[in-house]
């Protein structure tokens, strides 16, 4: 027997263990519940001077991501590097980012390049002041160059933005807002720990104030498997999207992780239980049907644009049919055809270079991924001495570079097999033959003359299953790189541990 994802019938007998959720590795046909964000995993121990030792690639556009690690609340669950905002400290922080920026810009490597996008995450970006906010971004806008239909996103919550810090970023060139609305269910938001925050109400009131103030494209997070949440909340959250200004959305897992406020309150029944993952798949299922069937465009199984504008299609936006065999009329987006997803694009149809600016940031320069110093601090101390933060990552031969735009661009749900020649020099087909054939023959994935596609609705479920297929022997098994495990390595190698010594020297 199968379920409605064509997945086998054990998955029905799986439920949610909480002291699994750091699992990062399952085999089909269990379904891999780690998000793959980033590629190759085997990270060590990295200067800016190996990084450039030999320059391998001149880029000519880039992207940037910049993170800003603090919120003015910080929620039960929360696994990103952030701390609770602190006045001085983001004050020498946005002077460390400037001085970074220039650091780079001063770097032969990125000589005469251009940002065709950007990224300030978080934490929440949008917890600085207004007047922090144009500082930063107007400097960004004087050292940076951009392309004309660039695109720049910052992260908010629904209440760290008001219309002073609105007309900051539209000022400033800032384009798209992503906002963690997660839910717009009150009781929901309280399992959450976000309630003192936001509620739904306020988050409809942030939505309709960017939109009034003319903000271009506005995106919202969801999360599935919060406590609580039923399919019935769950389908009046679809609807509510569907009736909001939104031009993007993205839906997460929510992970409660082991000894968080969160797991405690969900162990000893404070919350009710979350969804089981049988549940959570059904809304899934369920938003994937609802969306495409409204003409909703798929950038990945878990981010939707909403249905073409006459504005996308003139600029060049380009499409593609999510079920090849045209059984139901639901496409998919070219991310790479369209600015408003220049990042995603770039980051992972492209695997383009992406600088990483600020602390415990990941970037991808010259055939390396980086990551940069976790500890605020220590990442100020390292600017201010005039030193790129890198302090760990991974160089990309062509054999990785050749995984890695499979792992990373079949997230985009599909890969063009001349795109993939243009770029490596070979057929992807021809180069994973065995892999792909297995995949094929487990109905996780098409292949045409010229792609490969990811399955629906199966190689949707299995999506992250399929992107670590293309894993090199060297990353087999690994978990993804984490500002955690770059602490633990940092730590490793520091003089004072009695480690061996790293000259992290320009
Ligand atoms: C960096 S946050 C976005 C901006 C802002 N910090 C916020 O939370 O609203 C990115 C997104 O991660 C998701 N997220 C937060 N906690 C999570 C968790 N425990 N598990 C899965 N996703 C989570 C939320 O959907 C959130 O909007
Ligand atoms: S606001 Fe976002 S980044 Fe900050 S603690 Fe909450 S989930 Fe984490």
């Amino acid at each position: 027997m199968t379920d409605q994802t064509g997945a086998a019938a054990s998955q029905e007998t799986i439920t949610r263990n909480f002291l699994d959720t750091p699992s990062f590795w399952r085999q089909y046909p269990d379904r891999d519940i780690e998000f793959v964000r980033w590629y190759p995993c085997n990270i060590g121990p990295l200067t800016p001077d190996q990084m450039f030792a030999t320059v391998e690639t001149r880029p000519r556009t880039v992207s940037f991501y910049l993170h800003i690690p603090f919120c003015n609340q910080v929620c039960t669950s929360c696994p990103y590097n952030k701390l609770h905002t602190r006045n001085t400290l983001v004050t020498d922080y946005i002077e460390a980012l400037k001085a970074e920026v220039l650091l780079y810009s001063r770097l032969g490597y990125l000589d005469g390049v251009t940002f065709s996008s950007g990224y300030l995450g978080g934490g929440t970006p949008t917890t600085l002041r207004a007047e922090q906010l144009d500082d930063l971004l107007g400097f960004l806008r004087r050292h940076l160059t951009f392309t004309d239909d660039y695109t720049v996103t910052i992260e908010s919550t629904p209440v760290d933005i008001d219309q002073r810090k609105i007309d900051a970023l539209l000022a400033n060139g800032v384009n798209r807002v992503s906002m963690g609305v997660q839910t717009f269910h009150d009781p929901l938001l309280r399992y959450l720990g976000r309630a003192r925050a936001h509620t739904g109400e306020s988050a409809l009131r942030t939505i309709e104030l960017l939109d009034r103030n003319g903000m271009e494209n506005i995106c919202i997070d969801y999360m599935i498997g919060i406590p609580g949440q039923t399919p019935e909340l769950w389908a009046a959250d679809i609807e509510t999207l569907t009736s909001i200004p939104v031009t993007s959305f993205s839906v997460y897992n929510y992970a409660v992780l082991p000894g968080s406020e969160a797991f405690f309150a969900v162990q000893s029944g404070i919350t009710p239980p979350c969804p089981s993952t049988k549940e959570a798949d059904a809304m899934y299922h369920y938003m994937h049907e609802e969306l495409l069937s409204r003409n909703y465009l798929a950038l990945t199984y878990n981010d939707f644009a909403e249905p073409m504008r006459p504005e996308w299609e003139a600029k060049g936006a380009q499409t593609f049919p999510v079920l090849p065999d045209g059984s139901k009329p639901y496409r998919g987006l070219r991310a790479e055809t369209l600015s408003l997803t220049d990042h995603l694009a770039q980051v992972w149809g492209r695997c383009g270079d992406m600088v990483a600016f600020g602390s415990g940031a990941y970037g991808y320069l010259n055939n390396h991924l980086y990551c940069t110093e976790p500890d605020i601090g220590r990442y100020i101390e390292t600017v201010r001495a005039g030193r790129i933060p890198a302090v760990m990552g991974a160089y990309t031969d062509e054999h990785e570079r050749r995984c890695r735009s499979l792992v990373l661009g079949l997230k985009l749900l599909r890969v063009s097999r001349s795109e993939y020649r243009a770029r490596h020099g070979v057929d992807p087909y021809a180069y994973f033959t065995e892999k792909i054939d297995d995949l094929v023959a487990k109905g996780l994935l098409t292949v045409t003359e010229d792609t490969l596609q990811v399955t629906y609705p199966k190689g949707w479920h299995y999506i992250d299953n399929i992107s670590k297929t293309f894993y090199s022997e060297a990353n087999h098994r690994l978990p993804q790189p984490s500002s955690a495990s770059t602490e633990i390595l940092n730590w490793q190698v520091r003089p004072e541990n009695g480690r061996r010594s790293l000259n992290i020297v320009q």
